[in-house]
């Protein structure tokens, strides 16, 4: 295969960072590489396949002759490029939210919906980090025996919210430890130490009470499942932990499921590392998570204060499977079902 244009907007970022990796690690058929950020970061170089290439400025003119843009340099970004570069024929996959939630737009987990990559216009969504674990882990549940309710707390690392958050959750525990006053920036509390029951770090809360992040895990858990009735409720919170997402999920199902039905199920699905040996303190943990693709589940246990409920510990790596790793495979089953065409 000759390959494709490849464009990587927001390189210079956290999840941009990932991205370039993941294309080079998933050896995705690269014919041209393009790394786009602001104007602050033109010059920098990255190395591809043992070759350096520079950062270019992020403009209207960036998409000539790009046949697919990986894209996560925020929503704002993403709401102004994403059209152009799809106007000028690029398949854009997009890892903000600015599109999600688009009647138009397919929003994709490869091993949950491919299915919906078939129409697209463009435009493809790449979901809410927490969102795309917990429907890698739900999906053999759900279609095994339907699931009514979902009631999920997520604890998520400080990479979700970008490079410099990393920095300064790092500047700041180091200087909690040394004494020192470091007053916090990025976030609206300290991080280092501490957990913040709001994501994202401005402008969070609804008029439900509920946070945008709360309410993307609900709305698009019903997108991707094709389920308008699924009811969710989401409590996200930050934790100091520099990468991979936890939750705990608590689903209601439709027909009694027993936990060992369960671990069968997951242990045969795709992108599922099931690892739930709890007398042996064997369970997901963020530290195990990270840099790895798959989305770790254990802590498996049928729920006592319900007929019809489990419990399970839900941890993924959200650089990777969350953000970039979704987006490369997302790239990749295009390719597989000739929705992406080289130019
Ligand atoms: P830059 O490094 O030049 O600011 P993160 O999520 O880690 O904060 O990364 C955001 C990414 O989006 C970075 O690559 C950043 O580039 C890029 N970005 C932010 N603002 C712009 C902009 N106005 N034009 C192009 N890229 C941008």
């Amino acid at each position: 295969m000759a390959g494709f244009n490849v464009a990587i907007m927001g390189a210079t970022g956290a999840v941009g960072q990932i991205m370039l990796q993941t294309v080079e690690q998933r050896n995705f058929p690269v014919k041209s590489l393009k790394l786009l950020a602001s104007a602050r970061s033109v010059g920098r170089e990255y190395a591809y396949k043992g070759k350096m290439y520079r950062v270019e400025e992020l403009t209207e003119d960036s998409f000539a002759g790009v046949d697919v843009v990986l894209a996560s340099a925020g929503g704002s970004i993403s709401k102004k490029f994403a059209p152009i570069a799809a106007k000028q024929g690029a398949v854009v996959v997009d890892n903000t939210s600015a599109f999600r939630m688009d009647p138009e737009v397919p929003l994709v987990v490869p091993e949950v919906n491919s299915h919906a990559l078939k129409g697209h216009k463009g435009i493809i969504a790449n979901p809410n980090c927490s969102t795309i674990q917990m429907v890698v882990a739900l999906k053999p549940i759900y279609d095994a025996v339907g699931i009514e309710r979902i009631v999920v707390s997520t604890y998520q690392a400080v990479s979700g919210a970008g490079a410099r958050a990393i920095e300064e959750f790092k500047s700041q525990a180091k200087a909690v430890l040394e004494g020192k006053d470091y007053p916090p920036k990025l976030f609206p509390h300290y991080i280092a130490f501490n957990c913040i029951p709001q994501i994202p770090q401005s402008d969070a809360f609804q008029a439900n009470g509920y946070t945008s992040e709360e309410m993307k895990m609900v709305n698009e858990t019903r997108k991707i499942l094709e389920d308008q009735n699924i009811r969710v409720s989401a409590t996200c919170v930050r934790v100091p932990v520099v990468s991979s997402h936890s939750e705990t999920v608590n689903i209601t199902t439709r027909k009694k499921i027993t936990a060992d039905e369960v671990r069968k199920l997951l242990a045969a699905a795709p992108g599922v590392c099931l690892m739930d040996d709890p007398k042996n303190q064997k369970y997901p943990l963020a530290t195990l998570a990270e840099g790895r693709d798959e989305t770790f589940v254990g802590r498996i246990r049928e729920d006592i204060s319900q007929e019809k409920g489990i419990d399970l510990w839900v941890v993924s790596d959200n650089l990777r499977k969350g953000a970039a790793l979704n987006a490369v495979q997302i790239a990749e089953e295009m390719v597989r079902q000739g929705l992406l065409m080289a130019k």
